[in-house]
């Protein structure tokens, strides 16, 4: 079997095999959605385009996708978050590094901002003029490529670029050049074959409400994050568990004692503060939503500015998926040695781009995706990542037990979307956003009970009467919070 991939060195596919050996064990949500559709091969007739974080973990779900009948072809959604031993893993699949057989996979750790375009059009490029029929991804990049293509092909042209643009949508832009010069129908053909998306992230998932609201959305999309067993699980015990990770393997700090600043107090920076408190950090939380600062007034934390609180952080953490929100002023204002990271989906809640405008600041690394950046005065500050999502970048993302539930469900939604797009839709008919029904995230989380020696009481008929749901639930209203 021949095809195309791109990633960094085949020779990494046994250690690679290893973990994901390893993983599949931690994480019994996905393997048992399997075997649970190992005959029926739902997925038979999928070609899904998958943009995620090309991690061990996610190498389970690839390969559960597989496994349930779909064809795949995958890409990170972050230059920095491929485990390139992962990434061989899946492209050898049953083969020999001479001779893979597995998934197209185009991802490794470090790409540049073109290479990392260049690997999302390929999952969206199928050879003999195929095209996918479904996107599964996380902050959206790969559901905007086919947006934007399909809107600037009707338009003729890609707008010029202009001094606003990030260097990423001016990377975005030309590639869309690109492909407009070489196949001017390329987006277009596209949209028209996606029967669906299913996204992994609070940022993406937010875009796509926005495409919806405009009357946009080229196609349905299922809301992967606010499964509750995702967004109350992934995004706080995950994040609860690698942004130590990130920070001890970028810096090796002393986490106890120090003020560690953590801007938002949603999911994400629940567990982040939850994290740093439990090392004996002193957390202070900034928040723009009156409710979240409460909660974290609540739960012990001092909340403030972020104009107050970086002239005397420690570690700096920003969990907002907003941006600008540690800006160049705010470095210039913190203490020597101050470590500043980033743990939201996108680069831009910190101002890289300002702290590089900054007179005389010089830029030393100290390992890959850890920065120095010095002022002129002598005093330096730890960027980690460049600023972008510090938890994949400088370790290896959450572990794989939460991850199962995210996969789960992403599986799960896959499946809804594939087999009835035509169900994903408003009462106008038009391409909808919608949440995988209550039913379905209690079974994501029944298949991890078992693994934590989970008892659980099952209601009695009357019991279930009074409380006015069925003994095999759901238990709870759409409006309950958790
Ligand atoms: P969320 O919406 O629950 O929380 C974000 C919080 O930030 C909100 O409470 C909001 O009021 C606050 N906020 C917004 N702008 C702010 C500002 N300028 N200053 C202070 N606070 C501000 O979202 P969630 O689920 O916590 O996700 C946050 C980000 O993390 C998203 O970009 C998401 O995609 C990403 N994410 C990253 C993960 C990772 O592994 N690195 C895992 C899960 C999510």
């Amino acid at each position: 079997m021949s095809f195309d991939y791109k990633v960094a060195d085949l020779g990494l596919a046994e250690a690679g095999r290893h973990q994901i050996r390893l993983a599949e064990h931690e994480m019994p949500g996905l393997m048992s959605i399997r075997n649970e559709f190992a005959e029926s091969q739902p997925l038979k007739g999928a070609k899904i385009a998958g943009s995620l974080h090309m991690t061990v973990q996610t190498a389970v779900l690839i390969e559960t996708l597989t496994a349930l009948g779909a064809e795949v072809r995958w890409a990170s959604c972050n230059i920095y978050s491929t485990q390139d031993e992962a990434a061989a893993a899946i492209v050898v699949g049953a083969g020999t590094p001479e001779d893979p057989q597995g998934v197209p996979v185009f991802a490794w750790k470090g790409e540049t901002l073109e290479e990392y375009w260049d690997c999302t059009e390929q999952i969206l490029t199928w050879a003999d003029d195929a095209a996918p029929n479904m996107i599964l991804d996380d902050g959206g990049d790969a559901t905007m490529l086919v947006h934007k293509g399909k809107e600037w092909e009707a338009a003729g042209q890609v707008p010029p670029t202009t001094e606003e643009d990030s260097e990423e949508f001016t990377v975005f832009k030309a590639l869309v050049r690109r492909t407009l010069e070489t196949d001017p129908q390329k987006w277009t053909k596209v949209a028209a074959t996606i029967k669906g998306v299913t996204e992994e992230t609070t940022t993406g998932v937010h875009r796509l409400y926005q495409l919806a609201e405009a009357g946009e959305l080229l196609f349905p999309a299922i809301n992967v994050n606010d499964a509750v067993t995702k967004s109350k699980f992934d995004n706080k015990y995950g994040t609860r568990h690698s942004v130590l990770d990130g920070l001890n393997r970028a810096t090796d700090v002393l986490v106890g004692g120090k003020v560690a600043v953590v801007a938002g107090y949603g999911d994400v920076g629940k567990g982040v503060s939850a994290a740093l408190a439990g090392q004996g950090a002193r957390v202070v939380v900034t928040e723009v939503d009156p409710i979240c600062a409460l909660q974290a007034a609540m739960d012990g934390f001092q909340v403030t500015t972020m104009e107050q609180a970086a002239t005397y952080g420690d570690i700096f953490v920003t969990t907002t998926g907003c941006y600008d929100v540690i800006t160049a002023d705010h470095m210039a204002a913190m203490k020597n040695k101050a470590i500043v990271s980033n743990i939201g989906h996108f680069d831009n809640e910190i101002d890289m781009a300002g702290l590089g405008r900054t007179e005389g600041i010089t830029k030393t690394e100290i390992k890959p995706q850890v920065h120095e950046w010095t002022y002129p005065d002598g005093r330096s500050i730890i960027v980690l990542s460049e600023g972008r999502l510090m938890n994949l970048g400088n370790a290896t993302g959450h572990p794989s037990f939460v991850m199962s539930n995210s996969f789960a469900n992403q599986t799960i939604a896959q499946i809804e979307l594939f087999g009835k797009a035509e169900e994903y839709v408003d009462s106008d008919g038009n391409p909808s956003v919608t949440v995988l029904p209550k039913h379905l995230d209690e079974k994501v989380a029944r298949l991890h009970l078992d693994a934590l020696g989970v008892e659980l009481t099952e209601l009695t008929k009357a019991q279930a009467e009074y409380l006015g749901v069925d003994v095999a639930g759901p238990y709870k209203p759409e409006h309950y919070r958790y």
